[in-house]
């Protein structure tokens, strides 16, 4: 769906979009399409770039916070499109930080001894949440879903390490209201529809993102220089921007992919990664960072190895 294609349906333009959000067009599941069909063709599309089979997997987390159902989690309903009984899976749900959590719980569950490979996926259907007659939300976000695998291996506990070398994860629930969805199980016994304070939003956003970036390059010794990519949550060019800008990351480091998706929350991430992986930007032995903000608040910055 482009920016021309929502003007039909809010009074909005291509300009306003693009100039406020550098967001171009979005997609949008169609009918019968759900979350775990969207998060079913990621995890598979991810498999086999790494070469393995559902066999090989012992978890599946899946983020979202557009589940099929509000039970079962939609990482089994995943599992079981890919025809697996073996293993585990449940979901993780912290919004548009949901990947960057995930991520961070799959690597604890492998140094932990409890996984061995873990299939991360981010899927969402927030098409299914949107009030389209508010055009201040629902010309901002898209359908998606990304996936990767994690794999145990044994490292030097250097930063030469390959995998996830440190994750520094945030929330803060006082601000609930500046985004969140109306309705839910135990509170309206309806799914709701998302809500935000754009403006709020954005007020926060550089500053929250900033800091736990600063915090996974305290950790590991790092800085701007050694980073290869940057890949942060597609919500809005102009805070992609702002923030790579604070931190004095190169705009040739940053993986931009706003303009292609929208704001697909927990799928925005491997969606960005599968787009710089897939062009052959990111390549074996790069220095990632991956970081997001979204509702709760929550926000979070992992610092990986790719
Ligand atoms: C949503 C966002 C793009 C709005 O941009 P903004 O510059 O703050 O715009 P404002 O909300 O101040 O609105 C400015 C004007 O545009 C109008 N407007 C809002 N949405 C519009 C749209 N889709 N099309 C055209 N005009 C619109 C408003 O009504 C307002 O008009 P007014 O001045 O006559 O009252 C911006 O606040 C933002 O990106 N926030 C972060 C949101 C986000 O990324 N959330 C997800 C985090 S995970």
């Amino acid at each position: 769906m482009t920016n021309r294609d929502i003007e039909d349906v809010v009074d909005t333009s291509d300009e306003w979009i693009v100039q406020r959000t550098g967001i171009r067009q979005r997609y949008v599941a169609g009918e019968g399409e759900t979350t775990s069909s969207l998060g079913e063709a990621a995890a598979r599309a991810a498999l086999d770039n790494a070469g393995l089979t559902p066999a090989d997997i012992d978890l599946i987390i899946c983020a979202t916070s557009t589940p099929d159902n509000t039970f079962p989690a939609t990482a089994v309903n995943i599992q079981n499109r890919l025809g697996m009984s073996h293993g585990f899976a449940f979901d993780v749900q912290a919004v548009c930080t949901g990947f960057v959590y995930a991520v961070t719980t799959a690597d604890a569950y492998i140094r932990g001894g409890l996984a061995k490979r873990v299939l991360v996926i981010g899927a969402e259907t927030f098409s299914r949440i949107l009030d389209w007659n508010d055009r201040t939300t629902c010309v901002l976000f898209g359908d998606g879903a990304g996936a990767i695998v994690l794999e145990a291996s044994e490292g030097e506990g250097k930063t030469s390490d390959r995998g996830v070398l440190t994750a520094h994860l945030r929330s803060d629930g006082s601000h609930k209201d500046k985004l969140f969805v109306d309705g839910g199980p135990s509170s309206t016994g309806t799914v709701g529809k998302l809500r935000m304070e754009g403006r709020e939003v954005f007020k926060y956003a550089v500053g929250m993102i900033t800091d736990v970036i600063t915090a996974a390059f305290e950790a590991t010794g790092t800085t701007s220089d050694d980073l290869d990519w940057l890949v942060p949550h597609q919500a809005n060019r102009r805070i992609i921007d702002g923030s790579a800008k604070k931190l004095n990351i190169a705009p040739e480091k940053v993986v931009v992919t706003v303009d292609l998706h929208g704001n697909t929350s927990a799928a925005s991430i491997p969606l960005a990664l599968a787009v710089a992986a897939g062009d052959g930007r990111i390549k074996k032995g790069d220095l990632v960072m991956l970081e997001a903000m979204g509702g709760g608040f929550t926000w979070g910055a992992v610092l990986l190895r790719w």
